[in-house]
């Protein structure tokens, strides 16, 4: 790998979980390249999670809504961008059961500004690449045999993963149109620091320390396809440096799990690590309304990404989990941010008045 090759990377998103967890992992390992991060700071997006990178040299951050087709357009002449990674998304099936709009809105159109930023400025597809990081559950939903692979029919079922399908459709249409140059990820679900504790994993934890009720949806058996947000970070690069443009890439953790079994995982190693008994901790599972239009189970066959990139996961379902308590465990000035609203406040006094002033 030739580390001093000098490249621009324009990462959408990064201050959300994926995005910041790969920019904390790429910003020290390639001081050549440089980082810009593209994010309108929603609910979702921290900068307190940027924490470490944020002050070196070869990163920069800009506020800026991928959905403004004209504000992204600056960007784009500004930045002459080499590659571009898109994380930018609104990621929460249940918040697109509530709201569907923002979901269409900044899923579809935000990708669409992309694509044609890209469009205006490149003109040949030397160097160049759109990484489009997306989802499993544009595949639907599986029954308790078979895999997803990159030729699965898609056949989303809510509001989010139809979203998310409908940018993978445009992003596939401009390689096949236009020749951008292209290449898509679909992952199974991440876990891992820095997640909003909206999500099951980051909800349990902090539920189990706050000794809250833990809601399971349903009976609890739906099946999910765990891997590290680090495992995935690293399938990215992978693909971006060596995929094929055009190619669909699947990544997933090998880690089945019904949500039953993650969420007793999840209350023995909280209860190893404070000390108290099991059963205390689990005694705080209460089983809840299912989600409407629930997918039964994912599973993801990640052969094409290993056998033709070498991209092995790293983490275990057990070490991982063990790793993001403790994580959580020793960020509670992290967690306070977020559960109290106040990352949003820092975000106000730190950007929103300078950029007045
Ligand atoms: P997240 O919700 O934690 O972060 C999303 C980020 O995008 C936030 O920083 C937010 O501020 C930013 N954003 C949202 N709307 C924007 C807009 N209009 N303009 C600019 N920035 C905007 O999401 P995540 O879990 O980190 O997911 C990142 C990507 O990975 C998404 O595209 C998601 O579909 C995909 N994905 C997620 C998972 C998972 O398990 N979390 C699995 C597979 C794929
Ligand atoms: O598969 C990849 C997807 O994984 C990503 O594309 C999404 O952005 C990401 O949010 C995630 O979607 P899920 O809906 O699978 O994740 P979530 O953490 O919301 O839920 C995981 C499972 O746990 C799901 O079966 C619903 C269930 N659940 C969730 C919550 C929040 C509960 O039982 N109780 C809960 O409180």
């Amino acid at each position: 790998m030739n580390l001093s090759s000098e490249k621009r990377i324009l990462v959408t998103g990064g201050a959300g979980f994926i995005g910041s967890n790969f920019l904390s992992l790429m910003v020290p390992r390639f001081p050549h390249w440089h980082f810009l991060n593209v994010d309108n700071l929603t609910y979702a997006g921290n900068l307190h999670s940027l924490a470490g990178i944020d002050t070196l040299h070869n990163y920069s951050f800009s506020q800026v809504d991928i959905t403004d087709a004209d504000a992204i357009q600056q960007v784009f002449t500004d930045y002459q961008p080499d590659w571009v990674i898109h994380f930018a998304a609104e990621s929460h099936v249940d918040r697109s059961i509530v709201g569907p709009k923002e979901f269409i809105v900044t899923n579809i159109l935000g990708t669409f500004n992309l694509l044609e930023s890209c469009r205006a400025i490149w003109k040949d597809s030397d160097g160049h690449l759109f990484h489009h990081v997306s989802t499993d559950e544009v595949y639907g939903s599986l029954g308790a045999e078979g895999y997803f692979t990159e030729l699965t029919a898609y056949d989303p079922s809510s509001p989010y993963s139809a979203s998310k399908a409908g940018s993978d459709h445009l992003v596939r249409a401009y390689y096949r149109t236009y020749d951008l140059p292209v290449k898509i990820t679909n992952c199974s679900n991440n876990y891992g620091p820095r997640q909003f504790p909206e999500k099951l994993i980051p909800l349990m934890i902090l539920n189990c320390l706050e000794r809250k009720p833990l809601p399971v949806y349903g009976d609890g058996g739906n099946v999910r396809d765990w891997l590290h947000v680090d495992d995935h970070c690293e399938a990215i690069l992978t693909v971006a440096q060596s995929g094929r443009a055009g190619e669909t890439y699947n990544v997933g953790g090998n880690s089945e799990r019904t949500n039953l079994i993650v969420v007793r995982t999840i209350c023995q190693i909280v209860a190893e690590e404070l000390g108290v008994p099991t059963a205390e901790i689990e005694g705080l599972i209460n089983f809840v309304t299912d989600r409407p239009g629930h997918d039964r189970r994912y599973a993801i066959d990640a052969s094409k990404l290993s056998n033709e990139l070498g991209w092995t996961p790293k983490w275990t379902f057990e070490d991982g989990m063990r790793n993001t308590v403790r994580w959580y465990l020793k960020n509670m000035d992290w967690v306070d941010q977020v559960r109290t609203g106040a990352y949003r406040q820092w975000l106000t006094q730190n950007y929103e008045d300078r950029e007045s002033s």
